[in-house]
Formats: C-alpha cells, structure tokens, sequence
C-alpha cells in the first residue's frame, strides 16, 4: 500500500550542504518529498520528539545535536514508505550501514547520522503531527 513516513536530514548532514544529495538518494529509492521544511528544533521540540529515548544516556547529546544547527523535516510516500526509507537510510551505526545507503555513504558517527526515518507506521503519524499541518501536506 501507499503509506508516508516521517523523515529528518540532521544537522550534520544540513551543515555539509548535503540536503539535495540525501533527497536524491530518497527519491531514487521510490519515495515522494510531500511536505518540507527547513526549521531550527527549539529544545522543547527536540526533547518532545525524542521523548521516548529520555531515560537513554545519549539523551542530552542527542538533544543538544538535533539543536546545534538546521535541520530539514519532511513527509515522504511511497509504496511502504516506512521500510523503504529504513532500508535507504541504512542501519542507525554508519559502520554497519549496506554499501550505498545513506548512512554509510554520508554519516559521520551513531549520533551523527545525517537522517531520521520513523520506525513504524503509528510512529510516522505521530511523527508526522509533531511537524506538520495537514494543509502543508501535499500529496
Ligand atoms: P534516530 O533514528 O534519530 O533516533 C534516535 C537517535 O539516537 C538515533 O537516530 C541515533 O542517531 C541516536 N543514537 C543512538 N545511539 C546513540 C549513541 N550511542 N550515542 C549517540 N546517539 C545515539
């Protein structure tokens, strides 16, 4: 089925004028940009978004990372868009990431990963709430 999930380019990526170049990699996978920004997370956002990792001991990095610089929010869909964009982004470590995904292609490090891909689709929706108006959605 045509699903949508929740996607951020990270400001390691942003930071390296890498924004077109992850898009790329996302489009050629088969997924379709339907909403985009470019928003500097206030902390407030950082930490509601990552609230499920807050008792994690990257928390504050984690925060503090998402926070330092730009990132770029975005709605991708596609035929099973949540596993797509998982199997473009590559696995969460650069250093155990496929050849020719995004993380092993342009990550710097496990906090440094140049993109956020939701993990599920219930996680997309809410993902996907916490950015974004139904109008700035265009399908
Ligand atoms: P993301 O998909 O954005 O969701 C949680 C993030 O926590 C994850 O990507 C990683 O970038 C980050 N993360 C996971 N493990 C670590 C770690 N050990 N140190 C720093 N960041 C981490």
């Amino acid at each position: 089925a045509v699903t949508r999930t929740f996607s951020i380019i990270k400001p390691d990526a942003t930071r390296r004028n890498l924004t077109g170049a992850v898009t790329k990699m996302l489009e050629e996978a088969g997924l379709r940009v339907v909403a985009s920004k470019r928003i500097h997370m206030t902390r407030e956002q950082a930490e509601g978004f990552y609230a499920v990792h807050k008792e994690r001991p990257f928390f504050g990095e984690l925060v503090d990372f998402m926070i330092s610089e730009p990132v770029v929010v975005q709605v991708l869909e596609g035929e099973d868009a949540v596993q797509k964009n998982r199997d473009v982004m590559g696995a969460t470590n650069p250093a155990d990431a496929a050849e020719g995904t995004i993380r092993k292609t342009h990550a710097l490090s496990i906090g440094e990963n140049s993109v956020h891909g939701s993990d599920s689709d219930e996680n997309a929706a809410i993902e996907i709430r916490h950015f974004f108006n139904d109008d700035e959605i265009v399908g």
